[in-house]
C-alpha cells in the first residue's frame, strides 16, 4: 500500500485492536513504492514472512546463534555506607526482554541493577550496583554482541565522593556533590560495527517523541522504545507497558497497553526481521 494508506489512523488503530487480541502483525517493509514514493508501505520480502511464520507455527527459534546483552533495573550510586541515590525502576520491562531473547534462542547476558524481580534461569546474569560497575559489565560483552539492549534506568549523577562513615545529622540543609557517570548507551553507540543492533529506552515526561528522537540521533542507536508515564498502567514496577518505537528510517510504531511481556516480544519480533536485513546488505 501507499504510505498515507499505512499511516492512516484508521489502519493504524486496527492494527493495534489486532495486536490487542495478541495477534502477530508483520509489518510492511520501506522502500520503493507502487506510487513513485519512498516510505513504508512494501510487502516484505517473501524470506522474511517465511522466517516469521516458521518461528510462529514450527517454534523456529528466531534468535538463535545471537549473542544479546540487556542491561536492566536501577543504579544505587552510595552516599555513605548506609544510604544511596536511587530510582523507581524494578527492572520488570528488561528482565522481559531478556527471557524473551532467551526463548527465541538467544545467548543473553543480563546487566542487572538491585532488584529483588527473579530472573529466568536461563539468562547469564551480572549482578551490579553502581553505574560505573553497570558500565564495566556491559562494555566488555558489548564487543561481542549481536544485539544489545539498555533498558537500565542508570543514575545520570553520583556523589563525588563516597564519605566513609555514616553522615550524622547536623544543620538544615545538606549538600551533596555530584558527578556524572558514564552513559553506557552513548559509549556502544561509539564503538557500534554495521551489523551490530543497539536498543536504547527513554522515559520522557515532556516533548516525549521529540526527546526521544533526539536521543536516538545522539547516542547512536538504531532504536529507541519510548516509556509512556501518562497511562496509570504503564511504568515503574507494573506487568503492563506502553511504548512507542523510533527507528532511523521507518515511522514511530505505537504499541497498544500491554503485558511487558507481550512488548518484549514484539521487540524480539522486530530486531529478528532487521538481522535478516542486515544479513542481505553487504558491508
Ligand atoms: N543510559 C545509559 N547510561 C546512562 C544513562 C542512560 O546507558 N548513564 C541509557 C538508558 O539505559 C536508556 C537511554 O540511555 O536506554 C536513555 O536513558 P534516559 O534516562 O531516558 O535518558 P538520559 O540519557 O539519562 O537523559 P535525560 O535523563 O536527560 O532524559
Amino acid at each position: 500500500m501507499d504510505e498515507d494508506m499505512w499511516l492512516h489512523p484508521a489502519t493504524q488503530r486496527n492494527l493495534g485492536v489486532l495486536r490487542g487480541f495478541g495477534n502477530l502483525i508483520l509489518e510492511v517493509a520501506m522502500g520503493e513504492l507502487a506510487s513513485g514514493l519512498f516510505g513504508p508501505g512494501r510487502m516484505l520480502e517473501p524470506e522474511q514472512i517465511l522466517a516469521a511464520i516458521e518461528a510462529k507455527l514450527l517454534g523456529k527459534q528466531l534468535l538463535a546463534g545471537k549473542k544479546v546483552l540487556v542491561t536492566a533495573g536501577p543504579t544505587y550510586e552510595s552516599i555513605d555506607p548506609v544510604r544511596f541515590i536511587g530510582n523507581h525502576s524494578s527492572g520488570k520491562m528488561g528482565i522481559a526482554i531478556a527471557k524473551a531473547c532467551s526463548d527465541a534462542g538467544a545467548d543473553v547476558t543480563l546487566v542487572l541493577g538491585p532488584t529483588a524481580v527473579q530472573v529466568p534461569p536461563s539468562v547469564m546474569v551480572v549482578r551490579v550496583q553502581s553505574a560505573q560497575e553497570m558500565y564495566d559489565a556491559a562494555i566488555s560483552a558489548f564487543a561481542t554482541c549481536h544485539l544489545a539492549v539498555m533498558a537500565a534506568a542508570v543514575a545520570d549523577y553520583r556523589p563525588a565522593s563516597v564519605a566513609q562513615e555514616k553522615i550524622k545529622k547536623a544543620g538544615e540543609t545538606l549538600t551533596l556533590h555530584l558527578v556524572k557517570t558514564p552513559d553506557i548507551l552513548k559509549a556502544c553507540g561509539v564503538f557500534k560495527k554495521a551489523d551490530q543492533i543497539l536498543m536504547g529506552f527513554a522515559l520522557e515526561t515532556n516533548n516525549e517523541a521529540e526527546n526521544a528522537l533526539k536521543k536516538l540521533h545522539e547516542k547512536n542507536a538504531d532504536f529507541i522504545v519510548l516509556n509512556s508515564l501518562a497511562n496509570a498502567d504503564a511504568g515503574f514496577g507494573t506487568d503492563t507497558n506502553k511504548v512507542t518505537i523510533f527507528g532511523k528510517s521507518e515511522p514511530p510504531t505505537d504499541l497498544p497497553l500491554m503485558q511487558k511481556a507481550a512488548v518484549a516480544e514484539h521487540l524480539v519480533q522486530m530486531v529478528a526481521r532487521r538481522f535478516i536485513d542486515l544479513k542481505n546488505v553487504q558491508f
